[in-house]
């Protein structure tokens, strides 16, 4: 076996040779996100189609100071999906924060990430933590008597089905506690040429993030599926709010995954992940249908995105 070949998470594993199960193919989309995937994301971030990141970034840098003073000082700021933690040196800097706690699922990428923005902040306490910020989380045992404000841009929320955004909120309510602050960024309903071409742009940079999920499957579970023959799609769904993100065959392909074998027609799909977009009433629902009351949001002049700050007030019963 070639040593240097990133062993396969079980998890991984578990969910690809699942989807050639299905008749309906579909990936999970965190598994986008291995080291190749997260740097194509952060190329992603900065192509002129792709405005959610740059609109995001200038509200962060307009409103961080009214974030600071909704909450209490010397907060622990935890970033659910930190990523290359870009946008988070704005937040660290207006909210005077006693620690930060990037949580990632690509290890490695939050290790480079951490490093880098430790040299920022020479003296922040950073607690990096490897895992899916899908369940319920132990934060480091460093920040649990602090206040805490969960940080979640990116409409990173968008990337998941209403019940799962829902299960989501719920579980970081409990990962961060009662009296806790979220700030989470909600990517807006907008013309669809404006949306469909933020998925697939005329640089061919999102395929190539799309098409890399095949490459990591080639080169993680010993697969044969012939890149080259699938296309990346982006459709707009009206009905759901959402763009859909497909690779698709462009002739009748066949290929093994561990040795198990598998055929795809033309046209045949795999759906490999989901980007909703939402109206304001549609946001702050999802955050109260999950435990997180608003307290105040704000959005750029086009209403392209908007960030909301929501609270977890202690439950109470109707009315
Ligand atoms: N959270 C990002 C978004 O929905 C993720 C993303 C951007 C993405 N472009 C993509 C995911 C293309 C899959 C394919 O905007």
């Amino acid at each position: 076996m070639d040593m240097m070949k990133t062993l396969a998470d079980p998890a991984f594993r578990n969910d690809i040779l699942a989807c050639f199960e299905e008749p309906r193919h579909a990936i999970p989309a965190r598994w986008l996100y291995d080291r190749a995937g997260s740097e194509l994301f952060e190329q992603i971030t900065e192509l002129p189609e792709y405005y959610p990141t740059r609109t995001e970034t200038a509200l962060l840098k307009r409103y961080c100071g009214e974030v600071a003073q909704l909450g209490e000082r010397g907060r622990a700021v935890v970033e659910f999906g930190s990523g290359s933690s870009t946008k988070t040196p704005h937040l660290l800097r207006a909210l005077d924060t006693a620690a930060y706690v990037p949580i990632d699922i690509s290890g490695d990428f939050l290790a480079h990430s951490s490093r880098e923005l430790q040299k920022q902040f020479p003296d922040l306490p950073i607690h990096p933590l490897e895992a899916d910020f899908m369940h319920r989380l132990d934060l480091p045992e460093q920040v649990a008597d602090m206040p805490k404000l969960g940080f979640f841009p990116g409409s990173t929320i968008g990337n998941m089905i209403a019940r799962t955004s829902v299960d989501l909120l719920r579980s970081m309510r409990e990962t961060l506690g009662v009296g806790s602050q979220l700030l989470i960024g909600f990517d807006r309903i907008k013309d669809e040429e404006i949306v469909v071409a933020a998925y697939d742009d005329s640089a061919g940079v999102t395929a190539q993030f799309s098409l890399n999920l095949l490459h990591r499957i080639n080169s993680e579970m010993d697969g044969t599926i012939p890149v080259e023959a699938f296309r990346h799609i982006a459709i707009w769904n009206d009905l759901y709010a959402r763009i859909e993100i497909y690779l698709e065959a462009q002739s009748d392909v066949s290929f093994t995954i561990e040795d198990k074998s598998n055929a795809m027609t033309k046209g045949q799909r795999l759906h490999i992940e989901n980007s909703h977009k939402y109206g304001l009433r549609d946001a702050r629902l999802m955050l109260r249908a999950g435990g997180w009351s608003p307290i105040a949001e704000w959005s750029d002049e086009q209403d392209y995105f908007t960030l909301i700050l929501a609270e977890a007030h202690p439950s109470k019963h109707a009315p």
